[in-house]
């Protein structure tokens, strides 16, 4: 079967105005949104309502690390906004990961809803070391025994996680810099093309569409690139 490639495009912008405008212009070219730290704190769930009444989805970037009690709790929290996928830090660790799995399945089940996609974040793009694709296996090992459903990494360790722990494993990639584009913070970047070379399941873009001057032709050039 063929692989594909799907995209997300991270709102990171700092009204509900700012974001529903993209989603307007994005949707339904675009399917699958981010809304992360940034976005959330400005406009709650709003946002979110907003996305799933259009008909897209919503990846919830909050990246939860703390003690496991709290990121379940939390994660049960995460389940009642109706998302299709949200993260935890894997540097957590795998009881605070396996807490976050069990009390958002607990909730999904007593909601009837369906249980979402969680994320273990690895090593961030934005950080680069001589270590980091060993580090990163570590943690997407303890991600999936911990029974999250896939990992946060760049293209650079794709293709060892594929390898090392299947199909199945959900990949999403941030980092994403088309061609020539301004690489800004990240570190541990790659192409669309090559992020699906790799087999990453997801790409995460946000500056390069939402800060283009056309952003649906940026988004439509990006979407053509992993087709
Ligand atoms: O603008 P840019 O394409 O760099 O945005 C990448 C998005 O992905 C940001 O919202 C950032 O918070 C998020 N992200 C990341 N690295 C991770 C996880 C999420 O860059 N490991």
């Amino acid at each position: 079967m063929k692989h594909s490639t799907k995209l997300i495009t991270a709102l990171d912008v700092d009204s509900f105005e700012k974001s529903r405008k993209l989603v307007d212009l994005l949707c339904p070219k675009v399917k699958i949104f981010k809304v992360g730290l940034q976005l959330y704190l400005a406009c709650g769930d709003k946002i979110i309502r907003y996305i799933n009444k259009k008909g897209g989805k919503v990846f919830l970037d909050l990246k939860f690390h703390d003690i496991p009690n709290t990121v379940g709790r939390a994660s049960a929290e995460i389940v009642k906004l109706g998302v299709l996928m949200f993260n935890v830090h894997a540097q957590g660790g795998k009881d605070m990961m396996r807490q976050a799995r069990i009390d958002a399945d607990k909730e999904a089940k007593r909601l009837r809803k369906k249980k979402p996609v969680i994320l273990g974040v690895t090593v961030l793009t934005s950080q680069q070391d001589t270590s980091t694709t060993v580090r990163v296996m570590e943690l997407a090992r303890e991600a999936r025994e911990a029974g999250l459903d896939g990992v946060v990494c760049s293209a650079n360790e794709a293709v060892v996680i594929r390898r090392g722990f299947g199909r199945e494993f959900i990949i999403v990639t941030p980092g994403i810099r088309p061609a020539g584009a301004q690489v800004n913070d990240q570190k541990r970047i790659s192409t669309p093309a090559q992020a699906k070379s790799c087999g990453v399941d997801y790409i995460v873009v946000g500056r390069p569409i939402i800060e283009a001057d056309k952003p649906l032709k940026a988004a439509q050039g990006i979407l053509a690139d992993v087709r």
